[in-house]
Protein backbone atom coordinates (compact mmCIF):
# COMPACT_ATOMS: atom_id res chain seq x y z
CA UNK A 1 0.00 0.00 0.00
CA UNK A 2 3.04 2.25 0.70
CA UNK A 3 3.96 2.17 -3.21
CA UNK A 4 2.32 5.57 -4.94
CA UNK A 5 1.75 3.81 -8.45
CA UNK A 6 -1.86 3.00 -7.22
CA UNK A 7 -4.12 5.54 -6.48
CA UNK A 8 -7.26 4.20 -4.19
CA UNK A 9 -10.46 4.93 -5.21
CA UNK A 10 -14.09 4.90 -3.57
CA UNK A 11 -16.34 1.68 -2.89
CA UNK A 12 -19.77 2.24 -4.47
CA UNK A 13 -22.57 -0.38 -4.91
CA UNK A 14 -19.84 -2.92 -5.01
CA UNK A 15 -17.82 -1.70 -7.17
CA UNK A 16 -14.12 0.29 -7.08
CA UNK A 17 -14.42 3.41 -8.38
CA UNK A 18 -12.53 6.23 -9.07
CA UNK A 19 -15.40 8.53 -9.63
CA UNK A 20 -15.10 11.56 -11.61
CA UNK A 21 -13.23 13.78 -9.82
CA UNK A 22 -9.88 15.25 -10.82
CA UNK A 23 -8.37 16.19 -7.67
CA UNK A 24 -6.50 13.09 -5.21
CA UNK A 25 -5.05 13.99 -2.00
CA UNK A 26 -2.80 12.13 0.19
CA UNK A 27 -2.32 10.26 3.31
CA UNK A 28 0.50 10.53 4.72
CA UNK A 29 2.28 9.64 7.92
CA UNK A 30 2.08 12.40 10.60
CA UNK A 31 5.32 11.32 12.73
CA UNK A 32 7.38 11.84 9.39
CA UNK A 33 5.72 13.29 6.71
CA UNK A 34 5.76 10.51 4.54
CA UNK A 35 2.91 10.08 2.20
CA UNK A 36 1.44 6.26 2.94
CA UNK A 37 -0.62 6.18 -0.55
CA UNK A 38 -3.19 8.73 -2.37
CA UNK A 39 -6.60 8.66 -2.72
CA UNK A 40 -9.46 9.90 -5.61
CA UNK A 41 -11.55 13.33 -3.91
CA UNK A 42 -15.05 12.36 -4.04
CA UNK A 43 -17.28 14.84 -5.56
CA UNK A 44 -20.99 15.48 -5.11
CA UNK A 45 -21.70 13.19 -8.24
CA UNK A 46 -19.96 10.37 -6.53
CA UNK A 47 -21.95 10.73 -3.48
CA UNK A 48 -25.00 11.28 -5.65
CA UNK A 49 -24.28 7.43 -6.89
CA UNK A 50 -23.52 6.41 -3.64
CA UNK A 51 -26.56 7.58 -2.66
CA UNK A 52 -28.06 5.64 -5.71
CA UNK A 53 -26.90 2.53 -4.93
CA UNK A 54 -27.97 2.79 -1.46
CA UNK A 55 -31.29 3.45 -1.80
CA UNK A 56 -31.52 0.67 -4.42
CA UNK A 57 -30.11 -2.22 -1.79
CA UNK A 58 -31.80 -1.28 0.94
CA UNK A 59 -35.12 -3.08 0.06
CA UNK A 60 -33.43 -6.51 -0.14
CA UNK A 61 -31.02 -5.69 2.16
CA UNK A 62 -33.78 -5.40 5.00
CA UNK A 63 -35.95 -8.20 4.02
CA UNK A 64 -33.11 -10.78 5.31
CA UNK A 65 -33.52 -11.58 9.05
CA UNK A 66 -31.40 -9.77 11.52
CA UNK A 67 -29.47 -13.20 12.44
CA UNK A 68 -28.67 -13.54 8.09
CA UNK A 69 -27.55 -9.50 8.01
CA UNK A 70 -25.26 -10.01 11.41
CA UNK A 71 -23.19 -13.02 9.38
CA UNK A 72 -21.53 -10.57 7.63
CA UNK A 73 -20.42 -8.68 10.34
CA UNK A 74 -18.97 -11.74 12.13
CA UNK A 75 -16.59 -11.87 9.10
CA UNK A 76 -15.36 -8.50 9.54
CA UNK A 77 -15.26 -9.37 13.30
CA UNK A 78 -12.91 -12.34 12.96
CA UNK A 79 -10.96 -10.19 10.04
CA UNK A 80 -10.31 -7.63 12.70
CA UNK A 81 -9.53 -9.88 15.20
CA UNK A 82 -6.64 -12.15 13.09
CA UNK A 83 -5.18 -8.53 11.47
CA UNK A 84 -5.16 -6.39 14.73
CA UNK A 85 -1.45 -6.17 15.22
CA UNK A 86 -1.15 -5.38 11.19
CA UNK A 87 -3.75 -3.06 11.39
CA UNK A 88 -2.65 -1.36 14.77
CA UNK A 89 0.26 -0.49 13.01
CA UNK A 90 -1.34 0.91 10.09
CA UNK A 91 -3.53 3.04 12.42
CA UNK A 92 -0.43 4.49 14.13
CA UNK A 93 1.02 4.89 10.81
CA UNK A 94 -1.28 7.03 9.71
CA UNK A 95 -2.94 9.04 12.75
CA UNK A 96 0.11 8.77 14.80
CA UNK A 97 -1.68 7.43 18.01
CA UNK A 98 1.13 5.62 19.94
CA UNK A 99 0.76 1.43 18.88
CA UNK A 100 -0.78 0.29 21.97
CA UNK A 101 -3.16 3.03 20.92
CA UNK A 102 -3.52 1.59 17.54
CA UNK A 103 -4.13 -1.60 18.71
CA UNK A 104 -6.52 -0.61 21.12
CA UNK A 105 -8.28 1.14 18.10
CA UNK A 106 -8.63 -2.28 16.51
CA UNK A 107 -9.75 -3.63 19.26
CA UNK A 108 -12.76 -0.89 20.35
CA UNK A 109 -13.80 -1.69 16.52
CA UNK A 110 -14.30 -5.71 17.14
CA UNK A 111 -15.68 -5.15 19.99
CA UNK A 112 -18.50 -2.90 18.64
CA UNK A 113 -18.73 -5.12 15.62
CA UNK A 114 -19.49 -8.15 18.26
CA UNK A 115 -21.72 -6.44 20.29
CA UNK A 116 -23.76 -5.11 17.38
CA UNK A 117 -24.09 -8.51 15.56
CA UNK A 118 -24.28 -10.50 19.01
CA UNK A 119 -27.58 -8.60 19.59
CA UNK A 120 -28.89 -9.39 16.50
CA UNK A 121 -29.85 -12.67 18.71
CA UNK A 122 -31.19 -10.19 21.27
CA UNK A 123 -35.04 -9.05 21.56
CA UNK A 124 -35.67 -6.11 19.41
CA UNK A 125 -39.40 -4.66 20.67
CA UNK A 126 -41.49 -4.77 23.89
CA UNK A 127 -44.68 -6.45 24.09
CA UNK A 128 -46.50 -3.74 25.85
CA UNK A 129 -49.84 -4.18 28.35
CA UNK A 130 -53.52 -2.94 26.85
CA UNK A 131 -55.75 -1.30 28.97
CA UNK A 132 -58.32 -3.95 26.98
CA UNK A 133 -57.95 -7.43 28.03
CA UNK A 134 -58.61 -9.08 24.44
CA UNK A 135 -55.82 -6.72 22.79
CA UNK A 136 -52.43 -7.77 22.17
CA UNK A 137 -49.68 -4.47 21.80
CA UNK A 138 -46.19 -4.71 20.98
CA UNK A 139 -43.53 -2.18 19.71
CA UNK A 140 -41.67 -3.45 16.46
CA UNK A 141 -38.55 -1.87 14.89
CA UNK A 142 -37.58 -1.14 11.44
CA UNK A 143 -34.83 0.24 9.74
CA UNK A 144 -35.22 4.06 8.80
CA UNK A 145 -33.37 3.30 5.42
CA UNK A 146 -30.09 5.00 4.40
CA UNK A 147 -27.86 6.03 6.80
CA UNK A 148 -25.01 8.68 6.43
CA UNK A 149 -21.95 8.31 8.34
CA UNK A 150 -18.92 11.12 8.98
CA UNK A 151 -16.55 9.89 11.19
CA UNK A 152 -13.01 11.31 12.50
CA UNK A 153 -9.66 10.51 11.94
CA UNK A 154 -9.09 10.05 16.02
CA UNK A 155 -10.15 6.49 15.86
CA UNK A 156 -10.15 5.37 12.33
CA UNK A 157 -11.06 2.01 12.53
CA UNK A 158 -13.16 2.34 15.51
CA UNK A 159 -16.12 4.82 14.93
CA UNK A 160 -16.93 3.94 11.71
CA UNK A 161 -17.41 0.53 13.20
CA UNK A 162 -19.84 2.22 16.21
CA UNK A 163 -21.51 4.07 13.17
CA UNK A 164 -21.89 1.45 10.65
CA UNK A 165 -22.23 -1.75 12.43
CA UNK A 166 -25.36 -1.48 14.40
CA UNK A 167 -27.11 0.77 11.16
CA UNK A 168 -26.28 -2.16 9.06
CA UNK A 169 -27.28 -4.96 11.46
CA UNK A 170 -30.78 -3.15 11.79
CA UNK A 171 -31.45 -3.24 8.20
CA UNK A 172 -30.28 -0.04 6.94
CA UNK A 173 -27.68 0.36 4.32
CA UNK A 174 -24.83 3.03 4.58
CA UNK A 175 -23.12 5.43 2.45
CA UNK A 176 -19.43 6.86 4.99
CA UNK A 177 -16.97 9.16 4.26
CA UNK A 178 -13.96 8.56 6.73
CA UNK A 179 -11.61 11.37 7.92
CA UNK A 180 -9.61 12.88 4.90
CA UNK A 181 -6.42 12.31 7.55
CA UNK A 182 -7.24 8.75 7.55
CA UNK A 183 -8.11 7.50 4.62
CA UNK A 184 -6.15 4.37 4.42
CA UNK A 185 -8.02 2.80 7.42
CA UNK A 186 -11.23 3.71 5.30
CA UNK A 187 -9.88 2.03 2.28
CA UNK A 188 -9.09 -1.31 4.48
CA UNK A 189 -12.70 -1.11 5.58
CA UNK A 190 -14.29 -1.31 2.85
CA UNK A 191 -11.72 -4.18 1.12
CA UNK A 192 -13.16 -5.86 5.03
CA UNK A 193 -17.00 -5.34 3.72
CA UNK A 194 -16.15 -6.92 -0.01
CA UNK A 195 -13.97 -9.51 1.15
CA UNK A 196 -17.45 -10.47 3.38
CA UNK A 197 -19.44 -10.14 0.41
CA UNK A 198 -21.87 -7.71 1.69
CA UNK A 199 -24.36 -7.40 -1.06
CA UNK A 200 -23.71 -4.54 -3.42
CA UNK A 201 -24.65 -1.53 -2.20
CA UNK A 202 -25.77 -2.12 1.20
CA UNK A 203 -22.35 -0.34 1.95
CA UNK A 204 -21.16 2.31 0.37
CA UNK A 205 -17.84 4.73 0.90
CA UNK A 206 -16.83 7.84 -0.94
CA UNK A 207 -13.29 9.50 0.10
CA UNK A 208 -12.72 13.07 0.52
CA UNK A 209 -13.39 16.05 2.75
CA UNK A 210 -16.06 18.00 3.89
CA UNK A 211 -17.61 18.88 0.82
CA UNK A 212 -18.75 15.41 0.14
CA UNK A 213 -19.08 14.91 4.04
CA UNK A 214 -21.82 17.45 3.69
CA UNK A 215 -23.07 16.73 0.17
CA UNK A 216 -24.17 12.93 2.09
CA UNK A 217 -25.43 14.63 5.20
CA UNK A 218 -27.71 17.45 3.30
CA UNK A 219 -28.93 15.24 1.06
CA UNK A 220 -32.77 14.17 1.06
CA UNK A 221 -32.26 10.18 0.16
CA UNK A 222 -30.42 9.95 3.90
CA UNK A 223 -33.22 9.17 6.51
CA UNK A 224 -30.09 9.61 9.22
CA UNK A 225 -27.22 10.94 9.26
CA UNK A 226 -24.69 9.58 12.50
CA UNK A 227 -21.56 12.23 12.94
CA UNK A 228 -18.68 11.99 15.46
CA UNK A 229 -16.09 15.24 14.94
CA UNK A 230 -15.81 18.65 15.44
CA UNK A 231 -18.71 20.89 17.69
CA UNK A 232 -18.48 23.26 14.59
CA UNK A 233 -19.41 20.94 12.06
CA UNK A 234 -21.72 18.56 14.27
CA UNK A 235 -24.39 21.95 15.67
CA UNK A 236 -23.94 22.48 11.60
CA UNK A 237 -25.43 19.27 10.73
CA UNK A 238 -27.86 18.95 13.69
CA UNK A 239 -29.46 22.45 13.11
CA UNK A 240 -29.77 21.83 9.43
CA UNK A 241 -31.03 18.14 9.33
CA UNK A 242 -33.21 19.38 12.62
CA UNK A 243 -35.21 21.71 10.30
CA UNK A 244 -35.98 18.31 7.83
CA UNK A 245 -38.87 16.96 9.04
CA UNK A 246 -38.32 12.85 8.88
CA UNK A 247 -34.78 13.08 8.89
CA UNK A 248 -32.55 12.80 12.24
CA UNK A 249 -28.78 12.98 14.07
CA UNK A 250 -27.12 11.72 16.09
CA UNK A 251 -23.93 14.12 16.43
CA UNK A 252 -21.17 13.38 19.07
CA UNK A 253 -19.15 16.11 19.35
CA UNK A 254 -16.11 17.76 21.49
CA UNK A 255 -15.73 18.69 25.17
CA UNK A 256 -13.91 20.95 27.67
CA UNK A 257 -13.38 18.00 29.86
CA UNK A 258 -12.69 18.49 33.80
CA UNK A 259 -11.29 16.13 36.31
CA UNK A 260 -12.19 17.16 40.11
CA UNK A 261 -9.05 16.42 42.53
CA UNK A 262 -10.79 16.65 46.14
CA UNK A 263 -9.09 17.37 48.91
CA UNK A 264 -9.61 13.79 50.24
CA UNK A 265 -7.65 12.63 46.78
CA UNK A 266 -5.69 9.76 46.53
CA UNK A 267 -3.02 11.90 45.08
CA UNK A 268 -1.11 8.80 43.01
CA UNK A 269 -4.39 8.18 41.60
CA UNK A 270 -4.97 11.44 40.96
CA UNK A 271 -1.51 12.39 39.13
CA UNK A 272 -2.30 9.04 36.97
CA UNK A 273 -5.34 9.71 35.72
CA UNK A 274 -4.49 13.29 34.66
CA UNK A 275 -1.69 12.20 32.49
CA UNK A 276 -3.52 9.88 31.09
CA UNK A 277 -6.62 11.90 30.62
CA UNK A 278 -4.44 15.32 28.84
CA UNK A 279 -2.12 13.36 27.27
CA UNK A 280 -2.58 9.84 26.00
CA UNK A 281 -3.45 10.50 22.52
CA UNK A 282 -1.63 13.81 22.42
CA UNK A 283 -4.76 15.43 24.37
CA UNK A 284 -6.90 14.56 20.65
CA UNK A 285 -9.68 12.43 22.03
CA UNK A 286 -13.04 14.41 22.55
CA UNK A 287 -12.99 13.01 25.28
CA UNK A 288 -9.25 14.03 26.79
CA UNK A 289 -8.86 16.38 29.82
CA UNK A 290 -8.05 20.44 29.18
CA UNK A 291 -9.06 21.56 33.02
CA UNK A 292 -8.04 20.07 36.69
CA UNK A 293 -9.90 21.73 39.06
CA UNK A 294 -7.57 21.21 42.24
CA UNK A 295 -8.69 21.48 46.00
CA UNK A 296 -6.46 24.15 47.44
CA UNK A 297 -5.56 21.40 50.60
CA UNK A 298 -3.80 19.43 48.21
CA UNK A 299 -2.92 21.85 45.14
CA UNK A 300 0.82 22.65 45.91
CA UNK A 301 2.19 18.94 46.09
CA UNK A 302 -0.39 18.15 43.00
CA UNK A 303 1.18 20.75 41.16
CA UNK A 304 4.73 19.60 41.38
CA UNK A 305 3.59 16.19 40.67
CA UNK A 306 1.99 16.68 37.63
CA UNK A 307 4.23 19.07 36.64
CA UNK A 308 7.18 16.30 36.46
CA UNK A 309 5.47 14.35 35.08
CA UNK A 310 4.32 16.36 32.22
CA UNK A 311 7.80 17.56 32.23
CA UNK A 312 9.03 13.93 31.68
CA UNK A 313 6.53 12.14 29.36
CA UNK A 314 7.99 10.56 26.38
CA UNK A 315 7.24 12.12 23.40
CA UNK A 316 8.46 10.22 20.29
CA UNK A 317 8.10 7.48 17.54
CA UNK A 318 4.59 5.83 18.03
CA UNK A 319 5.88 2.48 16.66
CA UNK A 320 8.06 2.54 19.34
CA UNK A 321 6.87 1.14 22.21
CA UNK A 322 8.19 3.16 24.95
CA UNK A 323 6.85 6.37 23.46
CA UNK A 324 3.44 7.70 25.50
CA UNK A 325 2.70 10.69 23.30
CA UNK A 326 2.67 10.20 19.27
CA UNK A 327 2.90 13.97 17.14
CA UNK A 328 -0.22 16.17 16.41
CA UNK A 329 -2.28 15.14 13.61
CA UNK A 330 -1.19 17.55 10.76
CA UNK A 331 0.83 20.86 10.74
CA UNK A 332 -2.21 23.03 10.84
CA UNK A 333 -3.96 21.02 13.62
CA UNK A 334 -0.22 21.29 15.08
CA UNK A 335 -0.54 25.65 14.68
CA UNK A 336 -3.81 25.49 15.90
CA UNK A 337 -2.24 24.09 19.18
CA UNK A 338 0.14 26.51 19.42
CA UNK A 339 -2.74 29.48 19.33
CA UNK A 340 -4.63 27.95 22.28
CA UNK A 341 -0.90 27.74 24.33
CA UNK A 342 -0.67 31.47 23.36
CA UNK A 343 -3.89 32.47 24.34
CA UNK A 344 -3.53 30.65 27.80
CA UNK A 345 -0.58 33.12 27.91
CA UNK A 346 -2.35 36.10 26.61
CA UNK A 347 -4.79 35.70 29.19
CA UNK A 348 -2.99 35.58 32.84
CA UNK A 349 -2.04 31.85 32.51
CA UNK A 350 1.35 31.28 34.31
CA UNK A 351 2.89 28.44 32.27
CA UNK A 352 4.82 26.13 34.56
CA UNK A 353 5.35 23.26 31.45
CA UNK A 354 6.20 24.23 28.14
CA UNK A 355 7.51 21.70 25.33
CA UNK A 356 5.13 22.43 22.66
CA UNK A 357 7.91 22.83 20.77
CA UNK A 358 10.10 20.12 21.49
CA UNK A 359 13.88 20.36 21.50
CA UNK A 360 15.86 19.17 18.38
CA UNK A 361 17.11 16.34 20.46
CA UNK A 362 13.85 14.90 21.80
CA UNK A 363 12.98 14.53 18.13
CA UNK A 364 13.58 10.78 16.97
CA UNK A 365 15.41 10.67 13.54
CA UNK A 366 13.74 10.39 10.30
CA UNK A 367 10.84 11.99 12.53
CA UNK A 368 12.11 15.92 11.29
CA UNK A 369 9.26 16.61 9.58
CA UNK A 370 6.33 14.86 12.01
CA UNK A 371 3.93 17.58 13.04
CA UNK A 372 5.58 17.52 16.62
CA UNK A 373 4.00 19.11 20.02
CA UNK A 374 4.63 17.61 23.49
CA UNK A 375 2.57 19.21 27.05
CA UNK A 376 1.75 22.14 27.90
CA UNK A 377 0.64 22.89 31.67
CA UNK A 378 -0.81 26.18 33.01
CA UNK A 379 -2.23 27.73 36.08
CA UNK A 380 -4.45 30.38 36.28
CA UNK A 381 -7.09 32.29 38.63
CA UNK A 382 -10.41 30.71 38.00
CA UNK A 383 -12.13 33.22 35.37
CA UNK A 384 -15.12 31.97 33.76
CA UNK A 385 -14.83 34.72 30.60
CA UNK A 386 -11.04 33.14 29.97
CA UNK A 387 -11.72 31.77 26.64
CA UNK A 388 -8.67 29.45 27.42
CA UNK A 389 -11.00 27.73 29.88
CA UNK A 390 -14.21 27.64 27.47
CA UNK A 391 -12.51 26.74 24.18
CA UNK A 392 -11.44 23.19 23.35
CA UNK A 393 -7.81 22.81 22.02
CA UNK A 394 -7.88 18.83 21.34
CA UNK A 395 -3.97 18.78 21.57
CA UNK A 396 -1.31 18.18 25.14
CA UNK A 397 -2.68 21.68 26.74
CA UNK A 398 -4.05 21.83 30.05
CA UNK A 399 -5.35 24.51 32.77
CA UNK A 400 -4.82 23.87 36.56
CA UNK A 401 -7.18 25.50 38.54
CA UNK A 402 -7.35 26.16 42.44
CA UNK A 403 -10.21 25.71 44.17
CA UNK A 404 -11.40 26.47 47.83
CA UNK A 405 -14.34 25.27 49.82
CA UNK A 406 -16.69 22.06 49.00
CA UNK A 407 -17.94 20.19 46.16
CA UNK A 408 -20.21 22.60 45.04
CA UNK A 409 -17.74 25.01 44.39
CA UNK A 410 -15.51 22.14 42.56
CA UNK A 411 -18.97 21.39 40.72
CA UNK A 412 -19.86 24.82 39.35
CA UNK A 413 -16.26 25.19 38.12
CA UNK A 414 -16.44 21.87 36.73
CA UNK A 415 -19.88 22.96 34.59
CA UNK A 416 -18.88 25.98 33.85
CA UNK A 417 -18.69 25.29 29.99
CA UNK A 418 -20.58 24.73 27.52
CA UNK A 419 -19.79 21.70 26.77
CA UNK A 420 -20.45 18.16 28.79
CA UNK A 421 -19.22 15.35 27.01
CA UNK A 422 -16.44 13.66 29.91
CA UNK A 423 -15.01 14.40 33.51
CA UNK A 424 -13.99 12.64 36.75
CA UNK A 425 -13.85 13.04 40.34
CA UNK A 426 -10.62 11.94 42.38
CA UNK A 427 -11.62 11.20 46.24
CA UNK A 428 -11.78 8.75 48.85
CA UNK A 429 -15.28 9.82 49.74
CA UNK A 430 -18.14 8.36 48.80
CA UNK A 431 -20.51 11.17 48.98
CA UNK A 432 -18.29 13.50 47.30
CA UNK A 433 -18.22 11.22 44.49
CA UNK A 434 -22.09 10.64 44.04
CA UNK A 435 -22.44 14.14 44.25
CA UNK A 436 -20.32 14.84 40.80
CA UNK A 437 -22.18 11.59 39.79
CA UNK A 438 -25.85 13.05 39.92
CA UNK A 439 -24.13 17.21 39.10
CA UNK A 440 -21.73 16.98 36.65
CA UNK A 441 -23.12 18.05 33.52
CA UNK A 442 -21.76 15.15 31.24
CA UNK A 443 -22.57 12.77 29.65
CA UNK A 444 -19.81 9.81 30.58
CA UNK A 445 -18.57 10.30 34.37
CA UNK A 446 -15.64 8.55 35.94
CA UNK A 447 -14.72 8.19 39.61
CA UNK A 448 -10.71 7.68 40.66
CA UNK A 449 -10.25 6.84 36.97
CA UNK A 450 -9.07 9.00 34.08
CA UNK A 451 -12.43 10.43 31.74
CA UNK A 452 -10.85 8.46 28.52
CA UNK A 453 -11.17 4.60 27.63
CA UNK A 454 -15.15 4.58 27.26
CA UNK A 455 -16.29 0.68 26.79
CA UNK A 456 -17.89 -0.13 23.40
CA UNK A 457 -21.52 -1.35 24.83
CA UNK A 458 -21.45 2.23 27.20
CA UNK A 459 -23.84 5.03 25.91
CA UNK A 460 -20.61 7.63 24.39
CA UNK A 461 -22.38 10.92 23.93
CA UNK A 462 -22.43 14.39 26.24
CA UNK A 463 -24.99 16.90 26.82
CA UNK A 464 -24.92 20.66 26.32
CA UNK A 465 -22.84 21.51 23.33
CA UNK A 466 -21.70 18.30 23.25
CA UNK A 467 -24.05 16.25 21.28
CA UNK A 468 -27.15 15.80 20.66
CA UNK A 469 -27.12 12.08 20.43
CA UNK A 470 -25.33 8.74 21.10
CA UNK A 471 -24.00 7.35 17.74
CA UNK A 472 -23.42 3.89 18.79
CA UNK A 473 -24.77 0.41 20.55
CA UNK A 474 -27.67 0.25 22.12
CA UNK A 475 -28.15 3.97 21.80
CA UNK A 476 -27.80 4.28 18.21
CA UNK A 477 -30.57 1.82 17.68
CA UNK A 478 -32.99 4.79 18.41
CA UNK A 479 -31.27 7.05 15.49
CA UNK A 480 -30.98 4.47 13.23
CA UNK A 481 -34.43 2.77 13.82
CA UNK A 482 -38.76 3.66 13.49
CA UNK A 483 -40.50 2.23 16.16
CA UNK A 484 -43.85 1.36 15.34
CA UNK A 485 -46.61 0.08 17.47
CA UNK A 486 -49.01 -2.56 17.06
CA UNK A 487 -51.95 -3.48 18.13
CA UNK A 488 -53.81 -6.20 17.68
CA UNK A 489 -57.81 -7.26 18.60
CA UNK A 490 -58.16 -11.00 19.64
CA UNK A 491 -61.48 -10.50 19.87
CA UNK A 492 -64.98 -9.59 17.38
CA UNK A 493 -65.90 -6.52 19.70
CA UNK A 494 -64.36 -3.71 18.96
CA UNK A 495 -63.36 -2.22 22.45
CA UNK A 496 -61.39 1.22 22.89
CA UNK A 497 -58.92 2.52 25.50
CA UNK A 498 -59.02 5.79 27.50
CA UNK A 499 -63.03 4.31 28.06
CA UNK A 500 -63.41 5.78 24.43
CA UNK A 501 -67.06 4.73 23.28
CA UNK A 502 -66.83 2.45 20.06
CA UNK A 503 -70.90 2.78 19.63
CA UNK A 504 -71.94 4.05 16.44
CA UNK A 505 -74.74 5.49 16.54
CA UNK A 506 -76.72 7.01 13.53
CA UNK A 507 -79.17 9.31 12.78
CA UNK A 508 -82.43 7.18 13.22
CA UNK A 509 -81.08 6.45 16.83
CA UNK A 510 -82.23 9.95 17.79
C1 LIG B 1 -13.02 10.20 21.14
O1 LIG B 1 -12.75 10.70 22.20
O2 LIG B 1 -12.85 10.82 20.09
O3 LIG B 1 -13.70 6.71 25.56
C2 LIG B 1 -13.52 8.80 21.14
C3 LIG B 1 -12.69 6.71 24.84
C4 LIG B 1 -12.72 5.92 23.55
C5 LIG B 1 -13.42 6.67 22.47
C6 LIG B 1 -12.94 8.07 22.32
N1 LIG B 1 -13.41 4.67 23.76
O4 LIG B 1 -11.68 7.29 25.15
Amino acid sequence: MSQQTQIYGHQIGGEWTDGDGSETFASENPATGEELARFQRGTESDVDAALAAAEDAFEEWRSLSYIDRAEYLWEIYHELRERTDELGEIVTKECGKEISEGRADVIEAYHMVEWAAANARHPHGDVIPSEIPSKDAYMRRKPRGVVGCVTPWNFPVAIPFWHMAVALVEGNTVVWKPAEQTPWCGQIIAEMFEDAGIPDGVFNMVQGFGDAGAAITDDERVDTVLFTGSAEVGHEIASKVGGEPGKLAACEMGGKNGIVIADDADLDVAVHSAVMSSFKTTGQRCVSSERLIVHTDVYDEFKQRFVEMAENVAVGDPLNEETFMGPAIEAEHAEKIHRHNELARDEGGEVLVDRAELDDGEIPDGHEDGHWVGPFVYEVDYDSELRCLQEECFGPHVALIEYEGDMDRAIELHNDTHYGLAGAIISEDYRKIHQFRDEAEIGLAYANLPCIGAEVHLPFGGVKKSGNGYPSAREVIEAVTERTAFTLNNSTDIEMAQGLSADITTSDDN
